[in-house]
Formats: C-alpha cells, sequence, structure tokens
C-alpha cells in the first residue's frame, strides 16, 4: 500500500514508525513531518491543512490511504475530500469530527445518549454567560467550544476569574471564531484518563487508556502544554473499567453518530475524569493524543495499517486488535521557555546513543539538516518511550536514555510516571 500520513509532530512520528513494520507497506509519505519521519519515510513539503495540495498530491502518487493525525485537518473536512476524490481515509468526516471540534455538540449527544458528563450551558453572549454563571458554585469551568490547541479551557477559582475568560472568549475573541459560543461547566475533580478506540463505524477495538501530564511544571504546577509526558497503564485500569466505558461511552457515541452522521471512522479518544460519582466524559477527540500516542502504539500487537484499512473498509472484528499488557513511558523534551517563547535552531547531540531495543525517540519539533544532523524546530522537541514489565523500569529506562540526549536550553519533567 501507499500510504500518505498528514501531520508534525511526535504523534505522527509514532504512527509512522509503527506503520513501518507493516508487510503491508509499500512507501510511506509524510506532509509535512519532522526530522524523525524523514529517518523512516518521504517527508512531503505540503503543511496538513493544505488540502487542495493534499488531494492533488494523493491523486497524483495514487495514494491508497491517507491517515490524518492532526485534528484540525479533520475539522475542515480532509476525510470529506478524500472520499469526494475517491482516496481512502483514516479519519471522521467533518460532521463526525465536531464530537472534537464543538464542545456544544459533544455536550448536546452526551446528554441525548445519557452518557456521564459534567452539568454544563452553552451560550453566545457575554449577557447569558453572567446570568447562567451565578448558578454554578466554585471553581467553575469557562471553555471555548471550538478547538484552540489545548488553550481553551479556564479553571476559574472566582467569578472575577470567570467573567474575565467569558468575556476574553465571546468579546475580545482570543481565539477567533472558535470563542463564538462557550460552555460553562461544574467543575470535576479526580485522576484523568485518555482512553482511546479504533472504530469502523460499527465494531470498536479493544480499549486502551493512557494518562498525560499537561502542566508544565513538576507536580503539575505552570501553564498547560500539549503534553509533557505519558504512562500506560493508568493504576485504576481493569476489565470491569474497560467494558463499563466501551459499553457506556464508545458504544453509544458509536451508536449515536451511525444512526444519525453516517457513521464514525477513525480513532475515537475519550477524556475521561474519575470522580467519586464514577467516571465522567470531560471531552472527546478525534484522533490519537499526543504525547498518549508515544506510548499506546508501541503496546499494540496487531499491524496498524492493517487495522486502519479494516476500519475504512467496515471489516474490523474488534478481537483483531490486540493490546500488550506490558507498561509503556513517553517524557517530552522541551524547549526551555515553552509553553511560552523559546528559541529553535540547536543541534541535537545523543540521538544515536539509544539502544533502540528497549527505548524509542520520536520526533516531535525538529528539522534534519542537508549534512543529516538534527537542529531544534519547535517547543516540544522529541519524547523518548520506553516499554517494560513494570512503570517503574520502564520509567527507569526513559530517564537513563534521555539524559545521554543534549541540545542548549533542554527542558523535561522529572516526575513523570512517578505513581
Ligand atoms: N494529550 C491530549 C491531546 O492530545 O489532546
Amino acid at each position: 500500500m501507499k500510504v500518505l500520513l498528514i501531520g508534525n509532530g511526535g504523534r505522527e512520528n509514532a504512527i509512522a514508525w509503527k506503520i513501518c513494520q507493516s508487510k503491508l507497506l509499500n512507501k510511506l509519505y509524510v506532509a509535512p513531518g519532522n526530522a524523525g519521519t524523514a529517518q523512516i519515510a518521504e517527508n512531503i513539503n505540503i503543511e496538513s491543512e493544505d488540502s487542495e495540495s493534499i488531494i492533488n498530491f494523493a491523486l497524483e502518487k495514487k495514494i491508497d490511504l491517507v491517515v490524518i493525525g492532526p485534528e484540525i485537518p479533520l475539522a475542515r473536512g480532509l476525510s470529506d475530500k478524500c472520499k469526494e476524490n475517491g482516496i481512502q481515509c483514516f479519519g471522521p468526516s467533518r460532521v463526525a469530527s465536531q464530537l472534537e471540534s464543538s464542545k456544544q455538540f459533544a455536550k448536546s449527544i452526551m446528554n441525548e445518549c445519557g452518557i456521564p458528563n459534567g452539568v454544563s450551558v452553552s451560550v453566545n453572549s457575554v449577557e447569558a454567560a453572567m446570568d447562567s454563571l451565578n448558578s454554578f458554585s466554585l471553581p467553575v469551568v469557562i471553555k471555548a467550544d471550538g478547538l484552540a490547541a489545548g488553550k481553551g479551557v479556564f479553571i476559574c477559582n472566582s467569578k472575577m476569574d470567570a467573567e474575565t475568560a467569558i468575556k476574553d472568549i465571546l468579546e475580545k475573541k482570543i481565539f477567533g471564531k472558535s470563542g463564538n459560543s462557550l460552555i460553562i461547566e461544574e467543575f470535576l475533580e479526580g485522576p484523568e484518563i485518555s482512553v482511546f478506540a479504533f472504530t469502523d463505524g460499527k465494531s470498536i477495538s479493544p480499549l486502551i487508556g493512557a494518562c498525560d501530564y499537561k502542566r508544565i511544571g513538576e507536580g503539575d504546577t505552570g501553564p498547560n502544554t500539549g503534553g509533557m509526558g505519558a504512562y500506560s497503564p493508568a493504576p485504576f485500569w481493569n476489565k470491569e473499567f474497560e467494558k463499563n466505558i466501551s459499553e457506556n461511552v464508545f458504544r453509544k457515541i458509536i451508536n449515536y453518530m451511525d444512526s444519525q452522521y453516517s457513521g464514525y471512522v477513525g480513532v475515537l479518544f475519550a477524556g475521561l475524569i474519575i470522580t467519586k460519582d464514577g467516571p465522567k466524559v470531560l471531552e472527546f477527540n478525534c484522533r490519537l493524543g499526543d504525547p498518549e500516542t508515544q506510548v499506546i502504539l508501541p503496546l499494540l500487537e496487531t499491524d496498524l495499517l492493517n487495522v486502519m484499512q479494516h476500519c475504512v473498509n467496515g471489516t474490523l472484528e474488534s478481537k483483531f486488535v490486540r493490546w500488550s499488557t506490558k507498561s509503556s513511558v513517553t517524557v517530552v523534551m522541551a524547549s526551555d521557555g515553552y509553553p511560552g517563547k523559546y528559541t529553535t535552531g540547536h543541534s541535537i547531540s545523543g540521538l544515536d546513543n539509544i539502544n533502540h531495543s528497549d527505548t524509542i525517540i520520536f520526533h516531535a519539533g525538529t528539522k534534519i539538516l542537508n549534512d543529516k544532523s538534527v537542529i531544534t524546530n519547535g517547543g516540544r522537541v522529541l519524547s523518548v518511550t520506553a516499554v517494560d514489565i513494570s512503570i517503574e523500569k520502564a520509567r527507569k529506562n526513559v530517564y537513563k536514555h534521555l539524559s545521554e540526549i543534549k541540545f542548549e536550553g533542554s527542558y523535561n519533567r522529572t516526575d513523570i510516571a512517578l505513581i
């Protein structure tokens, strides 16, 4: 098969790495990719949001399958455009992707299907927001309705903070059109987990869960990031938990999407919080997570390309997908200053020292130069993943190897998977 993978993050490096293990693969292109994907596939100089060039390239090269990594191309209907041009695509349609691109859409489906989630209201004016605010106790959560690169959620400890967030979103339009409306939601407390399944629109694969670390600082302090590390499995993960989430969250959503929106094909990602009243859904995403992908794909025992092929053909048998019961840990190395300002262009050393039998390096913000040297090119630069029989062993391997990779101004959390 000829495959075109869309995206340039650590997630896409992990997807590319796994696809490259497939016996079905003849050629993998990545648009635009990074230094990691350049080493195992052919990077194409097309941005992931340039759907016209993606379609033209896919037609010219007779691509058998387009795989969409990030959320923006999904929300803009790249999957639909592929289908209109007779190209198979792994990733849900634009309407189905509203599960991620509109919180109001996701909330209304959850409430209609009886899926546990926080009490919320959706509003599109400051006046309505201020009125509704009075019915929530503090802290309260304010969420921009649309995509905001993980920055659209505010946990407000005072009414004044909530009013500021509301005005920033609805009046100042700090997230542009993504802030045409917002959600006010009760604050929920408990451990969080990202849960993933492959689906062909009818069958749902066994689930896999990973816990990620969103804050930049040790002990979950400081501003939110795209994710600084992750591990799997969660300490509370067991067959009973998986069955509950599969039946009461994933099955209900997939059935609903099938009956109302011509189905959902791809990966469904539920962000859950385990409250004292049981698991509740915080959000849905329509893609793999980053950095969760870097811990879960090394645990996938089935050929990923074959799984994707079954999803797009509508022939997925749930048991075909097998997850290892081993433990996996990934730690992100970032540029000092991230998620604020940082510098790029620093040369990275130590990438060849890694013993690849027990550790994997996934690139994110990196660039490969003509002389094959690799430099930093983003906030999250790379991640180091290890799989072992326990979280402790995997964690030890990750940090041992991570200390051998060096670039100016590198930063990583030292408390990932310390559970
Ligand atoms: N790590 C969370 C996400 O990918 O949205």
